[in-house]
């Protein structure tokens, strides 16, 4: 199949792309040292790809994606970075051989814990995101009332997600270091092996963790491309077709905000300016006297932000660089 027969708007992935851009990666954080966020993506055929760059060990925000990845075969080692109270699924997955550590903030959600069949934890630690994690010295209480519970604790976690779009490289390097500081103090107070945190923002400025948790880099988005010391390419965007050309100059396409996460503004098309979207349409001219195209022409739009752009549909087109669809996966880590 090529790409022009797709049913639009579609999710289409360039795989020559995507090969770089998980390449890129793994040679800075080869193995053990990348732990890829699958809530990026949402689909186990992609995480597949990491897995065959040496990344065995993911990490997840939901218990949906736990379980879609133990389903797949690719539970060997799931990092749920999220406070869940509910984990009854989690305990039936690791009866059936996957191994699960979820993070853990306070006593409530520990007893959650054990209570849902979970046996492995790391502390997450509050070092600056206004969101989930305890205070950096109330970790090592938590850490032994977890072993107190009979809680093997691996170690600790802590996002800074609050610098992931810092645009200034050497303001995100100090400002991490201070965030990692808090870490690495609570990891002396907590004991085990692992300091998992960072992401894709973070991907060169975070030396501290043992692994970093990065999930944007494999597909990327225009929030993400703004960063100018983030090289990854734009490999996902979504294919609409053009329905109506104004001669008023402008041109709509088949694409709206529910084909796309807003939360980080309009999509973007090469070329031209996006006026508005709405819900089934998005709006654009022309840059630079360029023509507007023909109804019925296709236009490769760019998300602002992946994660939530990926949430919304369910396949993703794999095409090489003629247009080719090589396959078609299900984005089957979706719900909760
Ligand atoms: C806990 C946690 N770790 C890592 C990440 C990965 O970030 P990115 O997609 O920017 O690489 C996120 C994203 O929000 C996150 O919430």
């Amino acid at each position: 199949m090529h790409i022009s027969e797709l049913t639009t708007p579609a999710v289409v992935v360039d795989e020559p792309a995507l090969e770089r851009n998980l390449a890129t990666m793994c040679d800075a954080h080869p193995g053990a040292a990348l732990r890829p966020h699958v809530k990026a993506h949402k689909t186990s055929e992609l995480a597949r790809r990491q897995a065959a760059r040496g990344h065995r060990g993911f990490t997840a925000a939901t218990v949906r994606e736990c379980v879609g990845m133990a389903e797949a075969g690719l539970g060997e080692d799931l990092l749920l970075a999220n406070e869940v109270l509910d984990m009854t699924r989690l305990g039936a997955i690791i009866e059936a051989g996957a191994r699960v550590t979820v993070a853990v903030d306070s006593e409530a959600v520990a007893q959650a814990a054990v209570a849902g069949g979970v046996r492995e934890v790391l502390i997450d630690v509050n070092v600056g995101l206004p969101r989930c994690g305890c205070a950096p010295t109330d970790a090592g209480a938590l850490a032994e009332l977890c072993r107190s519970l009979e809680l093997e604790v691996r170690g600790v976690m802590g996002y800074e997600g609050h610098l992931m779009l810092v645009a200034d490289p050497a303001d995100r390097a100090r400002q991490t270091e201070e965030c990692m500081a808090l870490l690495l103090a609570a990891h002396a107070d907590v004991g085990g092996d692992i300091v998992s945190g960072g992401g894709t923002g973070t991907w060169t400025t975070n030396t501290w963790v043992s692994e970093l948790q990065a999930g944007s880099y494999a597909l990327m988005d225009t929030a993400y491309a703004a960063i100018p010391d983030v090289p990854f390419e734009q490999s996902l965007t979504v294919l609409a077709t053009v329905i109506s050309v104004n001669p008023g100059g402008w041109a709509v396409v088949d694409a709206g905000l529910k084909a796309f996460g807003m939360d980080h503004g309009n999509p973007s098309i090469p070329g031209a300016d996006v006026w508005f979207c709405s819900d089934e349409h998005t709006v654009y001219s022309m840059q630079d006297g360029a023509p507007l195209p023909a109804v019925g022409e296709r236009v490769r739009m760019v998300p602002a932000h992946i994660d939530p752009t990926c949430a919304l549909h369910e396949r993703m087109h794999l095409v090489d660089a003629d247009g080719t669809v090589l396959e078609t996966w299900p984005v089957d880590l979706r719900g909760w």
